[in-house]
Protein backbone atom coordinates (compact mmCIF):
# COMPACT_ATOMS: atom_id res chain seq x y z
CA UNK A 1 0.00 0.00 0.00
CA UNK A 2 2.88 2.21 0.94
CA UNK A 3 4.41 2.02 -2.11
CA UNK A 4 1.87 2.36 -3.84
CA UNK A 5 1.08 5.63 -2.14
CA UNK A 6 5.58 6.30 -3.10
CA UNK A 7 4.89 5.39 -6.62
CA UNK A 8 1.89 8.04 -6.80
CA UNK A 9 3.93 10.94 -4.97
CA UNK A 10 6.69 10.22 -7.68
CA UNK A 11 4.57 10.67 -10.12
CA UNK A 12 2.78 13.83 -9.27
CA UNK A 13 6.56 14.85 -8.93
CA UNK A 14 7.48 13.90 -12.47
CA UNK A 15 4.48 15.69 -13.76
CA UNK A 16 5.26 18.73 -11.99
CA UNK A 17 8.77 18.80 -13.28
CA UNK A 18 7.20 17.85 -16.72
CA UNK A 19 4.86 21.07 -16.55
CA UNK A 20 7.39 23.11 -15.21
CA UNK A 21 9.81 22.13 -18.20
CA UNK A 22 7.13 24.13 -20.87
CA UNK A 23 9.24 27.16 -19.13
CA UNK A 24 7.13 29.60 -18.99
CA UNK A 25 9.97 31.73 -18.74
CA UNK A 26 10.20 35.40 -19.76
CA UNK A 27 8.13 38.20 -18.95
CA UNK A 28 4.20 38.55 -18.66
CA UNK A 29 4.57 41.28 -21.67
CA UNK A 30 5.72 39.02 -23.52
CA UNK A 31 4.07 36.76 -26.38
CA UNK A 32 5.52 33.09 -25.52
CA UNK A 33 8.55 31.67 -23.97
CA UNK A 34 11.48 33.22 -24.53
CA UNK A 35 14.53 31.32 -26.43
CA UNK A 36 17.25 29.73 -24.45
CA UNK A 37 20.74 29.30 -25.55
CA UNK A 38 22.97 30.55 -27.76
CA UNK A 39 21.89 33.09 -30.44
CA UNK A 40 23.55 32.67 -33.66
CA UNK A 41 21.29 34.02 -35.76
CA UNK A 42 21.15 37.69 -33.95
CA UNK A 43 24.78 38.16 -34.40
CA UNK A 44 23.90 39.86 -38.37
CA UNK A 45 21.50 42.39 -36.40
CA UNK A 46 24.20 43.33 -34.05
CA UNK A 47 24.62 46.97 -34.55
CA UNK A 48 27.94 47.52 -36.21
CA UNK A 49 29.10 50.02 -33.38
CA UNK A 50 28.35 47.64 -31.06
CA UNK A 51 29.92 44.41 -32.68
CA UNK A 52 33.52 47.32 -33.53
CA UNK A 53 33.38 47.81 -29.64
CA UNK A 54 32.58 43.75 -28.34
CA UNK A 55 35.67 42.73 -30.92
CA UNK A 56 38.13 45.63 -29.93
CA UNK A 57 37.59 43.77 -26.25
CA UNK A 58 38.17 40.20 -27.04
CA UNK A 59 34.34 39.15 -26.62
CA UNK A 60 33.92 36.27 -28.71
CA UNK A 61 31.10 36.49 -30.54
CA UNK A 62 31.56 33.03 -32.61
CA UNK A 63 29.80 31.14 -30.24
CA UNK A 64 26.42 33.28 -30.70
CA UNK A 65 25.27 36.66 -29.54
CA UNK A 66 23.74 37.46 -26.89
CA UNK A 67 24.36 34.54 -24.92
CA UNK A 68 20.33 33.54 -23.17
CA UNK A 69 21.07 31.36 -19.91
CA UNK A 70 19.97 27.88 -21.10
CA UNK A 71 16.92 26.77 -19.66
CA UNK A 72 18.93 23.96 -17.67
CA UNK A 73 20.80 27.06 -15.47
CA UNK A 74 17.71 28.56 -14.77
CA UNK A 75 15.60 27.71 -11.53
CA UNK A 76 12.11 26.36 -12.39
CA UNK A 77 10.37 27.48 -9.18
CA UNK A 78 9.61 30.52 -7.70
CA UNK A 79 11.26 29.14 -3.87
CA UNK A 80 14.05 28.55 -5.94
CA UNK A 81 14.34 31.83 -7.52
CA UNK A 82 13.72 33.54 -4.16
CA UNK A 83 16.49 31.97 -2.54
CA UNK A 84 19.12 33.24 -4.70
CA UNK A 85 21.19 36.03 -2.82
CA UNK A 86 18.27 35.29 -0.22
CA UNK A 87 21.05 36.21 2.99
CA UNK A 88 22.31 38.93 3.60
CA UNK A 89 26.46 39.82 2.37
CA UNK A 90 28.29 42.70 3.22
CA UNK A 91 28.23 46.01 1.32
CA UNK A 92 30.19 48.96 1.32
CA UNK A 93 28.83 52.54 0.92
CA UNK A 94 31.39 54.22 -1.44
CA UNK A 95 29.84 57.34 -1.31
CA UNK A 96 30.35 57.38 2.21
CA UNK A 97 34.28 57.54 1.79
CA UNK A 98 33.96 60.60 -0.48
CA UNK A 99 35.23 64.03 -0.49
CA UNK A 100 31.77 66.37 0.05
CA UNK A 101 32.75 68.99 -2.23
CA UNK A 102 34.38 65.55 -5.00
CA UNK A 103 37.34 68.16 -5.43
CA UNK A 104 39.41 64.91 -7.55
CA UNK A 105 36.26 64.31 -9.81
CA UNK A 106 35.55 67.79 -10.76
CA UNK A 107 38.94 68.90 -10.58
CA UNK A 108 39.37 66.47 -13.61
CA UNK A 109 36.09 67.31 -15.42
CA UNK A 110 36.18 69.75 -18.01
CA UNK A 111 32.50 70.65 -17.10
CA UNK A 112 30.10 69.62 -14.58
CA UNK A 113 26.45 70.20 -15.97
CA UNK A 114 23.37 70.00 -13.88
CA UNK A 115 20.45 69.19 -16.59
CA UNK A 116 18.20 69.67 -14.33
CA UNK A 117 17.39 71.72 -10.64
CA UNK A 118 16.62 68.21 -9.01
CA UNK A 119 17.97 65.67 -10.72
CA UNK A 120 20.65 64.41 -13.75
CA UNK A 121 24.22 65.52 -13.98
CA UNK A 122 25.99 65.49 -16.76
CA UNK A 123 30.40 64.95 -16.57
CA UNK A 124 32.57 65.97 -19.65
CA UNK A 125 35.93 65.26 -20.47
CA UNK A 126 36.25 62.12 -18.28
CA UNK A 127 36.60 58.15 -19.20
CA UNK A 128 34.98 56.03 -16.46
CA UNK A 129 37.82 53.34 -17.43
CA UNK A 130 40.81 55.95 -15.95
CA UNK A 131 38.66 56.92 -12.75
CA UNK A 132 40.94 56.20 -9.51
CA UNK A 133 38.97 55.14 -6.44
CA UNK A 134 38.58 58.35 -5.01
CA UNK A 135 37.25 59.40 -7.95
CA UNK A 136 34.79 56.37 -8.13
CA UNK A 137 34.01 57.52 -4.60
CA UNK A 138 32.71 60.73 -5.47
CA UNK A 139 31.25 59.91 -8.66
CA UNK A 140 29.16 57.45 -6.09
CA UNK A 141 28.16 60.37 -3.77
CA UNK A 142 27.27 62.47 -6.76
CA UNK A 143 24.67 60.09 -8.05
CA UNK A 144 23.42 59.39 -4.56
CA UNK A 145 22.83 63.55 -4.43
CA UNK A 146 22.04 63.66 -8.21
CA UNK A 147 20.57 60.24 -8.59
CA UNK A 148 21.87 59.94 -12.27
CA UNK A 149 25.19 60.80 -13.85
CA UNK A 150 26.06 60.95 -17.71
CA UNK A 151 29.15 60.23 -19.37
CA UNK A 152 29.05 61.14 -23.31
CA UNK A 153 32.36 59.89 -25.63
CA UNK A 154 33.49 56.83 -23.46
CA UNK A 155 35.59 54.26 -24.84
CA UNK A 156 34.86 51.26 -22.48
CA UNK A 157 35.26 47.55 -22.52
CA UNK A 158 32.58 45.34 -21.45
CA UNK A 159 35.21 44.39 -18.58
CA UNK A 160 35.65 47.55 -17.02
CA UNK A 161 32.48 48.28 -16.99
CA UNK A 162 32.10 45.37 -14.90
CA UNK A 163 35.48 46.39 -12.74
CA UNK A 164 33.41 49.64 -11.88
CA UNK A 165 30.39 47.93 -11.11
CA UNK A 166 32.22 45.14 -8.34
CA UNK A 167 33.97 48.58 -7.27
CA UNK A 168 30.26 49.51 -6.24
CA UNK A 169 28.85 46.57 -4.94
CA UNK A 170 27.90 42.50 -5.48
CA UNK A 171 27.34 42.73 -9.23
CA UNK A 172 23.72 41.12 -10.06
CA UNK A 173 24.37 38.24 -12.31
CA UNK A 174 20.67 37.89 -13.68
CA UNK A 175 19.30 33.83 -14.04
CA UNK A 176 16.83 34.29 -17.32
CA UNK A 177 17.87 37.90 -18.95
CA UNK A 178 20.52 37.87 -22.31
CA UNK A 179 23.82 38.70 -21.62
CA UNK A 180 27.35 39.37 -23.19
CA UNK A 181 29.52 35.65 -23.20
CA UNK A 182 30.51 34.75 -20.17
CA UNK A 183 33.82 34.02 -20.71
CA UNK A 184 36.57 36.76 -22.17
CA UNK A 185 40.22 35.27 -22.67
CA UNK A 186 39.19 32.66 -19.82
CA UNK A 187 38.55 35.61 -17.49
CA UNK A 188 35.08 34.96 -15.67
CA UNK A 189 32.91 38.01 -16.89
CA UNK A 190 29.31 37.63 -15.94
CA UNK A 191 27.19 40.10 -14.91
CA UNK A 192 26.96 42.17 -17.92
CA UNK A 193 23.31 42.25 -19.01
CA UNK A 194 22.68 43.19 -22.73
CA UNK A 195 19.77 45.87 -22.87
CA UNK A 196 18.57 45.34 -26.87
CA UNK A 197 14.96 46.58 -27.35
CA UNK A 198 14.62 45.08 -30.57
CA UNK A 199 15.91 42.26 -29.80
CA UNK A 200 13.81 41.74 -26.84
CA UNK A 201 11.13 42.55 -28.71
CA UNK A 202 11.52 40.83 -31.79
CA UNK A 203 12.92 37.53 -30.59
CA UNK A 204 11.20 37.56 -27.09
CA UNK A 205 7.94 38.51 -28.17
CA UNK A 206 8.27 41.28 -26.00
CA UNK A 207 4.35 43.47 -27.13
CA UNK A 208 5.68 47.15 -27.74
CA UNK A 209 4.29 48.51 -30.87
CA UNK A 210 3.86 52.33 -31.90
CA UNK A 211 0.03 52.08 -30.68
CA UNK A 212 1.55 50.08 -27.77
CA UNK A 213 4.79 52.01 -26.56
CA UNK A 214 4.23 51.21 -22.81
CA UNK A 215 5.93 47.99 -21.96
CA UNK A 216 8.64 46.31 -20.81
CA UNK A 217 11.41 49.00 -19.82
CA UNK A 218 9.70 51.70 -21.94
CA UNK A 219 7.41 52.15 -18.56
CA UNK A 220 8.15 53.84 -15.06
CA UNK A 221 10.02 51.01 -13.50
CA UNK A 222 13.28 50.80 -10.80
CA UNK A 223 15.17 47.81 -11.20
CA UNK A 224 15.29 44.74 -9.42
CA UNK A 225 13.46 45.68 -6.46
CA UNK A 226 12.68 42.03 -5.62
CA UNK A 227 16.12 41.45 -4.55
CA UNK A 228 16.95 41.40 -0.56
CA UNK A 229 19.44 43.64 -1.20
CA UNK A 230 17.95 45.81 -4.15
CA UNK A 231 20.09 47.12 -7.07
CA UNK A 232 21.95 50.27 -5.90
CA UNK A 233 23.69 51.70 -8.83
CA UNK A 234 23.27 50.17 -12.28
CA UNK A 235 25.35 51.66 -15.09
CA UNK A 236 24.15 50.93 -18.87
CA UNK A 237 26.43 52.07 -21.69
CA UNK A 238 24.47 52.11 -24.98
CA UNK A 239 27.56 51.72 -27.75
CA UNK A 240 23.92 52.09 -30.51
CA UNK A 241 21.97 55.11 -30.06
CA UNK A 242 19.26 56.17 -32.63
CA UNK A 243 20.10 59.42 -34.50
CA UNK A 244 16.91 60.86 -33.21
CA UNK A 245 14.76 59.25 -30.20
CA UNK A 246 15.72 56.78 -27.79
CA UNK A 247 15.93 58.80 -25.02
CA UNK A 248 15.90 57.67 -21.31
CA UNK A 249 13.61 59.52 -18.52
CA UNK A 250 14.53 59.14 -14.95
CA UNK A 251 12.36 60.59 -11.89
CA UNK A 252 13.78 61.22 -8.08
CA UNK A 253 12.44 59.57 -4.86
CA UNK A 254 14.19 62.29 -3.16
CA UNK A 255 12.06 64.77 -5.04
CA UNK A 256 8.54 62.38 -5.25
CA UNK A 257 9.02 62.09 -1.28
CA UNK A 258 8.96 65.92 -0.89
CA UNK A 259 6.03 66.21 -2.57
CA UNK A 260 3.96 64.62 -0.40
CA UNK A 261 1.67 66.16 2.63
CA UNK A 262 3.24 66.29 5.72
CA UNK A 263 0.29 64.04 6.80
CA UNK A 264 1.00 61.39 4.00
CA UNK A 265 4.65 61.45 5.11
CA UNK A 266 3.92 60.50 8.24
CA UNK A 267 1.51 57.65 7.47
CA UNK A 268 4.66 56.51 5.18
CA UNK A 269 7.20 56.66 7.44
CA UNK A 270 7.82 53.24 8.60
CA UNK A 271 5.13 51.22 6.41
CA UNK A 272 6.76 48.63 4.26
CA UNK A 273 5.52 47.40 0.85
CA UNK A 274 5.33 43.75 -1.42
CA UNK A 275 7.83 44.12 -4.54
CA UNK A 276 7.98 41.34 -7.50
CA UNK A 277 10.19 40.23 -9.98
CA UNK A 278 10.07 41.46 -13.81
CA UNK A 279 10.38 37.76 -14.53
CA UNK A 280 8.23 34.77 -13.71
CA UNK A 281 8.89 31.16 -12.01
CA UNK A 282 6.60 28.53 -11.47
CA UNK A 283 4.47 27.82 -8.29
CA UNK A 284 5.44 24.52 -6.89
CA UNK A 285 2.55 24.40 -4.92
CA UNK A 286 0.02 25.16 -7.95
CA UNK A 287 2.13 24.36 -11.43
CA UNK A 288 -1.39 25.18 -13.47
CA UNK A 289 -2.16 28.22 -12.02
CA UNK A 290 0.16 30.82 -13.72
CA UNK A 291 3.57 32.18 -14.00
CA UNK A 292 4.36 33.06 -10.17
CA UNK A 293 6.65 36.71 -9.50
CA UNK A 294 9.58 36.84 -7.01
CA UNK A 295 7.64 38.53 -3.87
CA UNK A 296 9.80 40.76 -1.18
CA UNK A 297 8.99 43.30 1.61
CA UNK A 298 10.91 46.27 2.03
CA UNK A 299 10.57 49.69 3.49
CA UNK A 300 8.13 52.19 1.18
CA UNK A 301 10.12 54.90 2.02
CA UNK A 302 13.90 54.20 2.46
CA UNK A 303 16.40 56.30 4.01
CA UNK A 304 19.78 56.38 1.98
CA UNK A 305 22.76 54.90 3.72
CA UNK A 306 24.99 57.85 2.32
CA UNK A 307 22.84 61.14 1.85
CA UNK A 308 20.82 59.92 5.11
CA UNK A 309 17.47 61.80 2.97
CA UNK A 310 14.53 59.86 2.61
CA UNK A 311 13.05 58.14 -0.64
CA UNK A 312 9.84 57.17 -1.58
CA UNK A 313 10.10 53.63 -2.86
CA UNK A 314 7.65 52.76 -5.27
CA UNK A 315 7.11 52.03 -8.80
CA UNK A 316 4.06 50.92 -10.69
CA UNK A 317 5.49 48.36 -12.36
CA UNK A 318 6.58 46.43 -9.34
CA UNK A 319 5.36 47.53 -6.23
CA UNK A 320 2.24 45.18 -5.30
CA UNK A 321 0.68 46.49 -2.24
CA UNK A 322 1.44 48.50 1.21
CA UNK A 323 1.27 45.79 3.81
CA UNK A 324 -1.16 46.78 6.44
CA UNK A 325 -4.00 48.33 4.59
CA UNK A 326 -7.04 46.41 2.57
CA UNK A 327 -6.15 45.70 -1.00
CA UNK A 328 -8.62 48.62 -2.13
CA UNK A 329 -7.04 51.26 -0.07
CA UNK A 330 -3.46 50.56 -1.22
CA UNK A 331 -4.50 50.35 -4.79
CA UNK A 332 -5.71 54.04 -4.06
CA UNK A 333 -3.13 55.07 -2.64
CA UNK A 334 -0.54 53.20 -4.32
CA UNK A 335 -2.03 54.83 -7.89
CA UNK A 336 -1.39 58.20 -6.35
CA UNK A 337 2.24 57.53 -5.42
CA UNK A 338 2.90 56.30 -8.83
CA UNK A 339 1.26 59.36 -10.11
CA UNK A 340 3.29 61.75 -8.23
CA UNK A 341 6.37 60.17 -10.27
CA UNK A 342 5.25 60.10 -13.17
CA UNK A 343 2.92 63.79 -13.49
CA UNK A 344 5.57 66.01 -11.78
CA UNK A 345 8.24 66.66 -14.58
CA UNK A 346 10.00 69.06 -12.41
CA UNK A 347 11.11 66.00 -10.35
CA UNK A 348 12.09 64.08 -14.09
CA UNK A 349 15.30 64.46 -16.38
CA UNK A 350 14.73 63.26 -20.02
CA UNK A 351 18.08 62.42 -21.45
CA UNK A 352 19.29 62.27 -25.13
CA UNK A 353 21.89 59.68 -25.68
CA UNK A 354 23.25 61.26 -28.71
CA UNK A 355 25.40 63.27 -29.27
CA UNK A 356 28.47 60.94 -28.87
CA UNK A 357 31.36 60.54 -30.49
CA UNK A 358 31.60 57.90 -33.57
CA UNK A 359 32.98 54.58 -32.09
CA UNK A 360 32.41 55.61 -28.14
CA UNK A 361 29.31 55.51 -26.15
CA UNK A 362 27.19 57.29 -23.76
CA UNK A 363 26.72 56.04 -19.99
CA UNK A 364 24.35 56.89 -17.75
CA UNK A 365 24.79 56.10 -13.88
CA UNK A 366 21.65 56.04 -11.35
CA UNK A 367 20.79 55.02 -7.95
CA UNK A 368 18.23 52.41 -8.09
CA UNK A 369 16.98 53.49 -4.36
CA UNK A 370 15.89 56.76 -4.93
CA UNK A 371 14.95 56.50 -8.75
CA UNK A 372 12.19 55.26 -11.53
CA UNK A 373 13.27 55.18 -14.98
CA UNK A 374 11.38 54.61 -18.56
CA UNK A 375 12.89 54.09 -21.95
CA UNK A 376 10.95 55.54 -24.62
CA UNK A 377 9.96 53.70 -27.71
CA UNK A 378 9.64 56.56 -30.37
CA UNK A 379 12.56 55.23 -32.59
CA UNK A 380 9.98 51.96 -32.81
CA UNK A 381 13.50 49.68 -33.54
CA UNK A 382 14.23 51.71 -36.80
CA UNK A 383 17.36 52.48 -35.74
CA UNK A 384 19.51 50.24 -33.62
CA UNK A 385 19.77 50.73 -29.74
CA UNK A 386 21.80 48.39 -28.16
CA UNK A 387 23.54 48.94 -24.55
CA UNK A 388 25.26 46.80 -21.87
CA UNK A 389 23.95 46.82 -18.78
CA UNK A 390 25.78 46.13 -15.20
CA UNK A 391 24.02 46.24 -11.33
CA UNK A 392 25.44 46.71 -8.44
CA UNK A 393 23.17 45.77 -5.25
CA UNK A 394 22.80 47.64 -2.24
CA UNK A 395 22.40 47.25 1.19
CA UNK A 396 19.37 45.39 2.87
CA UNK A 397 16.95 48.33 2.58
CA UNK A 398 16.32 50.39 5.73
CA UNK A 399 14.03 53.15 7.46
CA UNK A 400 16.07 55.39 9.96
CA UNK A 401 13.01 57.35 11.74
CA UNK A 402 15.53 59.97 12.32
CA UNK A 403 16.28 60.96 8.84
CA UNK A 404 15.10 63.72 6.71
CA UNK A 405 13.64 64.54 3.67
CA UNK A 406 16.03 66.45 0.60
CA UNK A 407 14.81 69.50 1.30
CA UNK A 408 14.20 69.74 4.56
CA UNK A 409 18.00 68.52 4.92
CA UNK A 410 18.95 71.43 2.52
CA UNK A 411 16.95 73.96 3.97
CA UNK A 412 15.11 74.30 0.96
CA UNK A 413 11.06 75.33 1.20
CA UNK A 414 8.47 72.83 2.31
CA UNK A 415 5.56 74.45 0.84
FE1 LIG B 1 15.41 49.33 -16.12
Amino acid sequence: MSTTIQKSDHDIDETVTRLASLKPFGRLDRVGAAPRGKEASWIDSLPESSRIRLEKYGIDLSQGYPLVPDSSEIPTFVDEAFEIRNKEYPYIERAKNADPEKKALFGAAKEVKDLTAHIGTEIVGLQLSDLTDQQKDELALLIAERVVVFFRDQDLSPQKQLELGKYFGQVEIHPQAARVPNTVDGQDIKGISVIWQEYQRQRSGLRLTYKNSINGNSQWHTDLVHEYQPAGITHLHNDAIPSVGGDTLWASGYAAYDKLSPAIQQFLDGKTAIYRSAHPYVDRQSPLSGPKFIEREHPIIRTHPATGWKSLFVNRAMTVKIVGLKKEESDILLEYLFGVFEKHVDIQVRFNWQPTKEGLGTSALWDNRISQHNAVWDHEGKQARHGTRVTSLAEVPFFDPKSKSQRESLGLSLD
